[in-house]
């Protein structure tokens, strides 16, 4: 049942080239066009949409995080992602033109099911992002997007994550279609992009070596930090949580710009750190930004390991450990740049001697409070 893998958590890892290119099974056509019927809110409803919240828990959130700026950018409406926990006890605004997408891989999460009736009360409409055919958040919704990852096992959320991801982008780009705007060249090339990501992630899956040898180096230290800026930020977030869940250390996500806020008083002497770098190409300055973060710290004493594209050169000196991932346009980055934090979580829990598939006081599920 595990395919030849040790764990779930390892099958779930290798299955994601295949959940992605199923998520996207059917959505898009040869031509670049969405067609997203199953979504059934009218391109009426749709392009009234004024303002879109997004709620989650946990990895689903840092999907949620990750969708805003994809949502911002490509439909230009505003849009702002909570901790269903947070969002429903807030005393929220919203109305009919509120969209309001609740993203969960069971279907269960009970402050996400909360948080969407919380929305339904209040006029808005709710769409869910769901993995679990039938379960009661995409019951409970207006309309729902389903992720086609397949059953996931392991506690830890992987192939599920990142369908969730390529339904939010999917949404993104299915309203920015919709309701037409100017950026119609940008949006049917990054829906072609979006369309070969399943062969990105397979490509990354392939150069995972270095990153077990390098995880299991680390199997005796106390913390971990994560630095990312824009889409890099949630993804260095959800590294963490990946490291914390399953190897019981110490690991904390940062916006690469909140160092000097705080943050940088942590780096002492070989501390691993590990920094996602956006692509440089698009918006360079944020690239060239992170290079003298990678700088700072490295300057600090950090042990820095670098995510970043074939092609950029200017972070290899500043890093001590060099992961390589597919060039791809800037938002869909998260697609790739996750699977490394993914695998070298794993390999250093399980080099620590811990129980991957089961961590400690984890649910798969969680339909309490
Ligand atoms: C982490 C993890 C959890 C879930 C969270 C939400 O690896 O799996 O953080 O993402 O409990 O669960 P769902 O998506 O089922 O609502």
């Amino acid at each position: 049942e595990k395919d030849g893998h040790d764990y779930f958590m390892l099958k779930e890892i290798a299955e994601q080239p295949k959940a992605v290119a199923d998520t996207l099974l059917g959505r898009i056509d040869g031509s670049g066009v969405l067609s997203l019927d199953e979504v059934r809110i009218s391109g009426e409803v749709l392009r009234e949409v004024d303002k879109v919240v997004i709620v989650a828990c946990g990895t689903a959130y840092h999907a949620g995080m990750i969708a805003k700026y994809a949502i911002e950018h490509w439909t230009r409406i505003p849009c702002e992602t909570e901790l269903a926990s947070e969002f429903r006890y807030r005393d929220p605004i919203l109305d009919r033109r509120t969209l309001v997408i609740a993203i969960s891989q069971s279907g269960e999460t009970m402050d996400t099911l909360m948080a969407l009736r919380h929305a339904r009360e209040q006029g808005a409409k709710v769409l869910a992002i769901c993995n679990t055919n039938g379960s009661t958040i995409p019951r409970e919704s207006d309309a729902v997007l389903y992720t086609h990852a397949g059953p996931e096992v392991a506690v830890a959320s992987t192939k599920a994550f990142l369908t969730q991801l390529v339904a939010c982008y999917l949404v993104a780009l299915y309203l920015a279609q919709v309701r037409g705007n100017k950026w119609g060249d940008e949006i049917r090339d990054v829906v072609c992009e979006l369309a070969a990501m399943g062969e990105k992630v397979q490509e990354v899956l392939g150069t995972m070596e270095p990153v077990r040898e390098l995880a299991r180096g680390l199997a005796d230290k106390n913390t971990v930090l994560f630095l990312g800026r824009h889409v890099g930020y949630p993804v260095a977030l959800e590294g963490a949580l990946k490291l914390k869940e399953l190897a019981y250390m110490h690991a904390e996500g940062f916006a690469a710009g909140e160092l000097k806020h705080g943050p940088i008083a942590l780096i002492e002497d070989d501390v691993p750190v590990v920094v996602v770098v956006p692509s440089p190409r698009g918006r360079s300055v944020l690239h060239d930004k992170i290079v003298s973060n990678i700088q700072e710290i490295r300057a600090r004493g950090a042990r820095t390991i670098v995510i970043a594209e074939e092609g950029d050169e200017a972070v290899a000196p500043y890093a001590d450990h060099l992961v390589r991932i597919p060039r791809t346009p800037v938002l869909l980055q998260p697609l790739v740049a996750s699977v490394p934090l993914q695998v070298f979580a794993c390999e250093l829990a399980t080099a620590r001697g811990n129980e991957v598939d089961q961590p400690r006081n984890l649910a798969k599920s969680v339909t309490v409070e």
